[in-house]
């Protein structure tokens, strides 16, 4: 009964299932991104969603057997997070998966075999679950494994029957719980109890396809899909009381507190609640901006804004002024690095979107923080439901935050009146539209019943009339919306761009009477156009007609750039290789930026082949020619389109003729010689066999040079040299540098050998022999050998142990005399790589003196007593 599990880091757990299955001939795939191919799902919340085509024989299998860890996001639970002990958004789910390979009993027979042989699991700690109606299993776990009868319960369909959604593959399922507290007896099992169980790997035998009347067709095969949650598996194997204290979640927990100047382990109930959000939520944060997905007000990127709000609460619940969500996730980002590569490839856009999102949420927190302070100047006796309302509507405040301010200044808030508010306005909104709430998939589908795809007009007008269509609020349909709301809104028709094909959505306005929005962004959902702005005057209604006028100047940007990252692709084609393709693209209004697939980085000769390139084909002024045809036709001319993305049946082609025919959806110039000129400005590799150049076109390049000049001016200005002298000056500075530095460490050698001598009279007698083991603060590898032998033939026969750390970097020397080899056969050599590795490090020599190195500083006095009390065990 007394068992404690065998511990294992996250890293290893997920290896042990990984290689558990690969032995038993699966594939290791590896994981799909958060946001599925599957347009009919939000966020990929199994492992198997993947794999979902290939269950419904929608496509064909590559393998029979295949085993992943897959990244997952659930949403649905999310007010749980912290406050139960597993609940998740972000999590790792390991499975194994049989398409029409093998089925119920080996899955079974495997599943236990990994649970009981590979982690370690006592049988008598393990109860398993089925379907009710499924004897066949019962028997299996019975019979083949021999689990008493009583410990195998029979489930509702509620529990034991998996769907991976409302439609699609489904069917019974079995899952196996850990037991923490078997003293309890196994009479009464209640699997609900999860202060008692925890269900850590559920095997699904996924045998039936579910239509949208509930109605159950068996598969063409029997398929095994399994899912084990890595944190859970963890908790248990790491013997902690919940998952977020396991290895793969603490160290951020530990970052957030360091930041708060709070102690997690001391803190009370709410602080660690608001501590394992933020551990939770950073994850889910940081992959989703990895995997795409950007801050919005709705869909996924909804998702993604609600989890980094709830970031920066909870860090001003536990005292954080400042920000720190970019703090946080470098943290998150380190610990995933490994597995997922992509987090730390796209460090630099996960922290800019964070900080822009913080700041911005941040700056309405602050507005809304300053009405409150004026409603409490007024001393109420209470805020009304409508103060309240109003907070939450306008600003954004979540009503706890209103009720926790408000508590710190000994009122209340009128919950009751709030309720009614907000019962008032759903009234409102749906007597003028039915509700819509755009933040959860199928919402769509229900803007798309009231509203019809938005034409656009872009490609010839860049202003024109519109009749708005609707006008949401973080994503909720309203009537009107006030001076200083955040809205979106669609028209019937517009001529603006919608983000979409690398190209970002462009800018401008849309005004009726008073009335005037301005317009950040347009993005596109099912061909329903929305605008993204604020209301800067008036008050918008839905309904009214407006006219929508985009900024020419950014469009001319955007337009600028576009057609340069065509001319670009086929300048690489040109000089670099016609097998070049396109990974990416991304056009702003100030830069470009092309991916390709590449094996090797390009020459400095070759960016400036393609650079002279693209300016020739400005210079030569190729006129546009923009047609639609069918797909087919398109491809024998020879457009150019991008592996891997489905086109409609006809397309829009993108012809400078001779030079670049590209299938495109984009606003380009209709001449080359617009663009003016371009420059590259990067090549990078950004993943194995991707390159990415980064580039500036049109009026871009003139901010681009604006922006270096500016530098090298100040450079001037600084090292008070012309332009042209600034390289030389450089050089000889940096040398300069060099050679004081080495003067430096010449005198603070100098310096800790002198000081060394200090030590003599702390040498310990030993027999015969002496002993002195000390630190030599400031010393580096090669002054601590000096001193080291020094002192060693001061002492006569003795054993000299010095270390010395700086920056993290420990560096550690022995110098034994002839006797303390000879009869106490110590080897300084030996001896010194054993102290070492207490540092995190190792090393070696010969055995009357040696050197070593550790990374860890803070372990080096642990390391220095124990070298003393084994010198003075080792020559007694
Ligand atoms: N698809 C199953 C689950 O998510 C394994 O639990």
């Amino acid at each position: 009964m007394s068992f404690s599990p065998q511990f294992l880091s996250g890293r290893d757990i997920r290896q042990k299932f990984l290689t558990f299955y690969a032995a038993r001939h699966h594939k290791i795939m590896p994981s799909a991104s958060l946001v599925p191919e599957d347009p009919t799902v939000l966020l990929t919340i199994a492992g198997m969603l993947p794999f979902k085509p290939i269950f419904l024989g929608q496509r064909p299998r590559e393998v029979p057997r295949a085993t992943t860890s897959q990244k997952c996001i659930r949403t649905n639970d999310i007010e749980n997070v912290g406050r139960t002990a597993r609940h998740h958004t972000f999590f790792e789910m390991l499975g194994n998966f049989s398409f029409g390979d093998y089925f119920k009993e080996q899955a079974i027979a495997w599943g236990w075999e990994l649970s009981t042989e590979v982690f370690g699991l006592p049988p008598d700690r393990l109860v398993v679950s089925v379907f009710e109606e499924d004897d066949e299993a019962f028997a299996i776990w019975r019979d083949q494994i021999g689990i008493p009868a009583h410990r195998i319960q029979r489930m509702g369909e509620a529990d034991n029957f998996w769907k991976s959604g409302p439609t699609g593959p489904c069917g019974p399922c079995s899952e196996i719980y850990y037991d923490f507290h078997p003293e309890l007896g196994d009479k009464q099992i209640d699997l609900e109890d999860d202060s008692r169980f925890i269900e850590f790997y559920n095997l699904v035998f996924m045998q039936y396809n579910r239509d949208a009347d509930g109605n159950l067709t068996p598969l063409e095969n029997q398929n095994i899909d399994t899912g084990m949650g890595l944190e859970r598996m963890a908790q248990i194997l790491q013997s902690v009381p919940n998952n977020y204290e396991t290895d793969l979640i603490f160290p951020i927990i530990k970052t957030a507190a360091d930041i708060a100047g709070i102690d997690y382990a001391k803190s009370d109930d709410k602080t660690k609640v608001s501590l394992k959000v933020i551990g939770d939520h950073v994850r889910a944060v940081v992959h989703l901006i990895a995997d795409g997905v950007t801050a919005s007000n709705i869909g996924r990127g909804y998702i993604l804004r609600r989890l980094i709000r709830r970031v920066v609460r909870h860090g001003r619940l536990i005292g954080i002024g400042e920000e720190f969500t970019t703090k946080v996730a470098e943290t998150a980002i380190a610990l995933s690095e490994e597995v997922y590569p992509n987090t730390r490839d796209r460090e630099s856009v996960i922290k800019a979107e964070l900080r822009r999102e913080e700041s911005r949420f941040l700056e309405t927190l602050e507005r809304g923080e300053k009405l409150l302070s004026e409603i409490l100047d007024k001393k109420p006796k209470q805020i009304s439901g409508r103060d309240a309302f109003v907070l939450y509507d306008t600003y954004g405040f979540p009503l706890e935050l209103t009720q926790e301010i408000a508590e710190e200044n000994g009122l209340t808030v009128d919950v009751d009146g709030f309720e009614a508010e907000m019962e008032e306005q759903r009234k409102r909104s749906q007597a003028a539209h039915e509700t819509i709430d755009l933040t959860v998939q199928g919402s769509l589908d229900k803007l798309a019943e009231h509203i019809h795809a938005t034409s656009f007009l872009g490609y010839d007008f860049p202003d024109s009339e519109a009749t708005v269509e609707a006008v949401l609020i973080a994503g909720k349909s309203v009537s009107e919306a006030a001076a200083g709301s955040e809205v979106q809104i669609v028209l019937d028709q517009t001529p603006f761009y919608a983000e979409s094909g690398g190209q970002i959505g462009d800018r401008g306005y849309l005004t009726s009477g008073d009335v005037i929005i301005r317009v950040e962004d347009v993005k596109k959902e099912s061909d329903i156009f929305i605008h993204f702005g604020r209301v800067e005057r008036g008050t918008l209604t839905s309904g009214v007609t407006v006219n929508a006028r985009i900024d020419r100047a950014c469009r001319r940007r955007a337009q600028a750039n576009h057609t340069a990252t065509h001319l670009l692709q086929a300048a690489l084609k040109l000089i670099v290789g016609s097998e070049i393709s396109q990974a990416g693209s991304l056009v702003a209004f100030d830069r470009l930026r092309f991916d390709f697939n590449c094996p090797r980085s390009l020459t400095a000769e070759e960016l400036q082949q393609v650079e002279d390139q693209v300016n020739s084909w400005i210079a030569e002024a190729h006129p546009a020619a923009v047609a639609e045809m069918p797909l087919e036709e398109a491809k024998n001319k020879g457009a150019i389109a991008m592996f891997g993305e489905k086109y409609a049946d006809v397309v829009r082609v993108v012809d400078y003729s001779g030079v670049s025919m590209e299938l495109c959806g984009g606003t380009h110039v209709t001449n080359t010689a617009e663009i003016g000129l371009f420059k590259i400005v990067s090549e990078t590799g950004i993943a194995s066999g991707i390159r990415r150049i980064e580039a500036v076109a049109g009026q871009s390049v003139l901010d681009y040079l604006n922006v270096r000049d500016g530098v090298v001016k100040e450079l001037g200005d600084r090292f008070k040299a012309k332009p042209e002298e600034l390289p030389d000056r450089i050089t000889n500075l940096q040398s300069e540098l060099k050679a004081a530095q080495k003067q430096l460490e010449a005198v603070k050698g100098e310096l800790a050998i002198a000081k060394s001598d200090q030590l003599l009279s702390t040498a310990e007698a030993v027999g015969d022999f002496k002993v002195l083991v000390a630190e030599l603060p400031g010393a580096d590898a090669e002054s601590l050998k000096t001193a080291a032998e020094r002192l060693q033939q001061k002492l006569g026969e003795s054993a000299v142990v010095l270390g010395a750390g700086s920056d993290g970097k420990v560096s550690l020397v022995a110098a034994f005399s002839p006797l303390v080899i000879k009869d106490k056969k110590l080897q300084a050599g030996k001896f010194i790589g054993a102290i070492a590795k207490l540092c995190g490090g190792g090393g070696g020599g010969r055995p009357n003196l040696a050197q070593a190195g550790g990374r860890d500083a803070d372990k080096l006095p642990e390391a220095l007593e124990a070298a003393k009390s084994q010198l003075i065990d080792g020559l007694k």
